[in-house]
């Protein structure tokens, strides 16, 4: 989708903007997550990298007194004087989740013609939505001159999604998606959001996707649910443990410490937590010297995790995975938030081909769907285009 042809829709949809208000376009990449999952609500280290699939946008102030928005995917076209949550059209609320935190902040965004297209697969855990959100911010920021940095959109985003949509999300995603630099990935520590990139320098390997097809959405899954375990645990050990700041500090034999008193699904959901660390640490080492065999394992092993103490995987995507690795794949796993989704995957070049037909035609026979195969190129974040 390029630029004369989001113009023509957007001429097309809203034909009479009637003045001579200048089209800009943005475009904000998904993302996938090479290790830390679920701790960015915990204080964690997470480890992900903006990929080159987009939402782009074409936005135009308006003199018609309206904000007014247009999907392409959908087709729907929805106005509003003001901005109230749209139970019907549940992703136009993204946009107004973003204009609500703009506003809190004081600063008014003008109305407004926009129109929005996207190849990032909805519901695949690659952050269609936190790339809607902070295209839209980005773009507002650019068009007043309000002149946000990169942090702050993405802190807002995640405002907009907490209070507005209301999913209890992490900062990952609009982090990411806000930040990112092509051929890296970020080393992000969610408590202080102090960051750095590191190179994706696996000579030989290469990663890739494959989607379960089962959706999600992280409104309706156990998502929030996940939030008030892990934060529920927090508060039972902080009583003895004042000093800690985070979940994520806790060392995983102490969750048996009978004085903690944490109930079976919070010791599980703890040890998720409290282990992502050890493994994040060391597929930061591996990263750095290239250890593509070490890095493969971490995937297997977080993907466990994932799967029995932290339960937010599903039997499509585990199923993925354990044929993965029974065709000798070097790592593989869930990412992002569950409950179905994509399956990342690290192997030697060359091979993705071949297993994939054979993981493809496994997986039809057993659910009666097929997957999907994603390549991609690890891209910018969110730019004016
Ligand atoms: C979703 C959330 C993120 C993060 C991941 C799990 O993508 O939006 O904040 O919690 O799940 O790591």
């Amino acid at each position: 989708m390029d630029q004369k042809e989001l113009s023509r829709i957007l001429d097309n949809v809203f034909p009479n903007s009637g003045h001579k208000e200048k089209v800009r376009f943005f475009s904000a990449p998904g993302r996938i997550n090479i290790i830390g999952e679920h701790v960015d609500y915990a204080g964690g280290i997470v480890l992900p990298a903006a990929i080159d699939v987009f939402i782009k946008i074409a936005i135009r102030k308006n003199q018609a007194g309206k904000f007014r928005i247009h999907s392409v995917s959908s087709g729907e076209t929805i106005e509003s004087e003001s901005v109230s949550y749209d139970s019907e059209h549940s992703w136009v609320n993204y946009a107004y989740g973003v204009i609500e935190e703009f506003r809190k902040l004081r600063h008014i965004a003008v109305f407004f013609d926009l129109v929005i297209w996207g190849n990032i697969p909805q519901g695949a855990g690659l952050s269609s939505s936190a790339a809607f959100e902070v295209a839209v911010a980005f773009a507002l920021s650019e068009i007043h001159g309000w002149k946000f940095s990169r942090e702050e959109i993405a802190l807002l985003c995640q405002r907009a999604e907490n209070n507005f949509v209301g999913v209890n999300c992490g900062i990952m995603d609009q982090f990411i998606i806000s930040t990112a630099k092509k051929d890296s990935c970020i080393a992000l520590n969610t408590q202080s959001l102090k960051y750095e990139f590191y190179e994706m320098l696996l000579e030989g390997y290469e990663f890739y996707l494959i989607d379960s097809k089962v959706k999600h959405s992280l409104k309706d899954s156990a998502y929030n649910d996940r939030r008030n375990e892990v934060e529920s645990a927090f508060q039972k050990i902080k009583k003895h443990r004042p000093e800690f700041t985070t979940l994520y500090q806790v060392e995983p034999e102490d969750l048996e410490n009978p004085s903690w008193n944490l109930n079976e699904i919070e010791k599980k959901r703890a040890r998720h937590v409290t282990q992502e660390r050890y493994r994040t640490g060391w597929m930061i080492q591996n990263l750095k010297i290239g250890n593509a065999k070490e890095v493969g394992k971490i995937l297997f092993e977080c993907h466990k995790s994932l799967s029995n103490n932290y339960e937010v995987s599903c039997e499509e995507t585990d199923f993925i995975v354990e044929e993965l690795e029974k065709e000798n794949a070097l790592g593989a796993r869930m990412i992002g938030g569950g409950f179905g989704g994509c399956v990342l995957i690290l192997d030697i070049n060359g091979r993705k081909d071949i297993l994939f037909e054979k993981i493809k035609n496994r997986y039809s026979a057993k659910f009666g769907n097929e997957p999907k195969l994603y390549t991609f190129r690890i891209s910018d974040g969110v730019k004016e285009f």
